[in-house]
Order: structure tokens, then C-alpha cells, then sequence
């Protein structure tokens, strides 16, 4: 099933990825109602100057909050994180835990498309990230829970895109990222922005559905990449103006 219009549920829309997500939602062309769902009453006025239409409160470890918080919704983007902080020293995780309930919840709701940002060391891309890094993420346990998270959603039935970023970083977005399938693809860091920018381009691209992909941006880039693929990402049902790899504008232009 592909998503066209309607109302999108993003998770996480708090965190830095979440926000961004948002604001592409904004200046989307498409007809879409943005529910954005935060743990706190006191994100309200931020989440709503951010581009939210609705604010839904709910802890994703509450599984009868996240239902509540999931009714009426077409699509998902989860971009939910274990925080920096105590949170880490927690067992059961927002990134296990709290994505499963999101996604039963999405199941329940029998959403169109659910776009999960997990990351590149999750399963077979593990060699994408620095030994150092994925030995102190698998002792916190936050790349087992993400792997259980991407795995329950492979195999709930639902349209999905698993989206595996490399590194994070808070830079302008270079609407140039490379995006590989197969695991071990890409390597290297990329802006949220442009993360963002993909999110909300999985949720119209009919291609990316029920895939999982490593991103990085081109810039960001370390080693040689494997596996890469181009799609017809398109940002819009029916137009590709933001186009986050640069592709699909020109493809998009030609085919009207
Ligand atoms: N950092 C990196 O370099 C990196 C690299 C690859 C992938 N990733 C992954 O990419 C995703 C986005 O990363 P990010 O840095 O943009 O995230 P972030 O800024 O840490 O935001 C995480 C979001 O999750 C929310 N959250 C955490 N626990 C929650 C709970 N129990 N219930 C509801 N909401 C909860 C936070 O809400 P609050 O505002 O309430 O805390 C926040 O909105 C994450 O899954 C992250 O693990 C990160």
C-alpha cells in the first residue's frame, strides 16, 4: 500500500531528527496533517510552531498511551532514540521496547507507511560503524534493541522503509546522500536534515517501500561505497522538488 495523504504520526518529534521531520512535513505540497507526539504537555507550543497540526502526549513505553496516540493515523515516521542521560542505563529501551509498541499501535491503526530511522551497525550493517562506537552501543544493549525493533517491523505486515543514517551531525542539509541496501554499504555521517528529507520522501516513494537502507551524505563519506541504489525519491504523491539525492527532480521533470 502506498501512502498518498492523510494525517502523519511523528515519534520522537521532539529530537533533533523528529523536528527536522516536521519541518519537511510543512513544506511538503502534500495534503497531510502532522500529529507530533512528545513525552512532555510543556513541548506543545514548540512542536506546534514547528509544523505540527496536533500534539499527542505519550510515553512510547506506555503501550496503551501510544494506542490512544496512533487513532486516525495513515503513517508513521519514528525517529525515537534512547536519550543521552540515565536513560541509557535503562534495560528496556525506547529504541526495543518503545518502537514495538509504536509499531503494534500502527498496526492496530492499519497505517499506510511507517518510516523507521534506526542505524547504520544495526544487524548486517555493523561494519559501517566504528569498532569502538558499536562495542560501547552493543554493551549499552542500544544496537540489539534497535536490531529487535527493525525486525518486528520487517515482520508486522505493515508498508515500511527502515532508514539506517551513518553519524549525526546538526549541518545545513547537502540534498546529496548516498543510500545503500545490503548492510555492509556506506559509511560515514550525515546531516538530520537530510535524514529528515529522506523520512518523509519514503513515505511517497511507492519504491521504498518494504526495504532498509544505509544513508550517509555524499560529503560524509568514508571508505568506498557498495550497494548503492538510486530511487525516484519523491518528496510529494506527485512531485519531487526537494529531492534529497538529487535525482529524482531531473527523472521527475523528463516523465511530465
Ligand atoms: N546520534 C547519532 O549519531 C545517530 C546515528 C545514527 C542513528 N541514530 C538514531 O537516529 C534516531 C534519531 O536520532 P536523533 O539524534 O535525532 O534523536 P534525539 O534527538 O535523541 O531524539 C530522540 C527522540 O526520542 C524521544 N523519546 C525518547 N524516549 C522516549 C519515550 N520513552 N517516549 C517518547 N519519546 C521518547 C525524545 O523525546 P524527549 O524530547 O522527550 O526526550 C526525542 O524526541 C535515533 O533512533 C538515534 O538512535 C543516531
Amino acid at each position: 500500500m502506498t501512502f498518498t495523504s492523510g494525517r502523519v504520526l511523528v515519534a520522537g518529534a521532539t529530537g533533533g531528527t523528529g523536528r527536522r521531520v516536521l519541518d519537511v512535513l510543512r513544506r511538503t505540497d502534500a495534503e497531510v496533517v502532522v500529529r507530533a507526539m512528545t513525552r512532555s504537555t510543556d513541548d506543545e507550543r514548540r512542536l506546534r510552531d514547528g509544523g505540527a497540526d496536533e500534539v499527542v502526549v505519550a510515553d512510547a513505553m506506555d503501550r496503551d498511551a501510544v494506542s490512544t496516540a496512533l487513532e486516525g493515523v495513515d503513517a508513521v515516521v519514528c525517529t525515537l532514540g534512547s536519550s543521552p542521560g540515565l536513560d541509557v542505563l535503562t534495560s528496556d529501551r525506547v529504541d526495543g521496547t518503545g518502537v514495538q509498541n509504536v509499531v503494534d499501535a500502527a498496526r492496530a491503526a492499519d497505517v499506510d507507511q511507517f518510516v523507521l530511522v534506526s542505524s547504520i551497525g544495526v544487524g548486517d550493517s555493523g561494519p559501517g560503524m566504528s569498532l569502538g562506537l558499536r562495542l560501547l552501543l552493543l554493551g549499552l544493549g542500544i544496537l540489539s534493541a534497535k536490531r529487535r525493533a527493525e525486525d518486528h517491523l520487517r515482520e508486522s505486515g505493515l508498508s515500511y522503509t527502515i532508514l539506517r543514517p551513518g553519524g549525526l551531525t546538526n549541518a545545513d542539509p547537502t540534498g546529496d546522500v548516498v543510500v545503500g541496501e545490503g548492510g555492509d554499504t556506506v559509511s560515514g555521517s550525515v546531516p538530520r536534515a537530510d535524514v529528515a528529507g529522506l523520512c518523509v520522501a519514503a513515505l511517497f516513494t511507492p519504491e521504498a517501500a518494504n526495504r532498509t537502507f544505509e544513508v550517509v551524505a555524499r560529503r560524509g563519506l568514508r571508505g568506498p561505497p557498495e550497494g548503492v541504489v538510486e530511487l525516484d525519491w519523491r518528496t510529494t504523491p506527485r512531485s519531487a522538488a526537494a529531492d534529497p539525492t538529487g535525482d529524482a527532480a531531473e527523472e521527475s521533470e523528463s516523465a511530465d
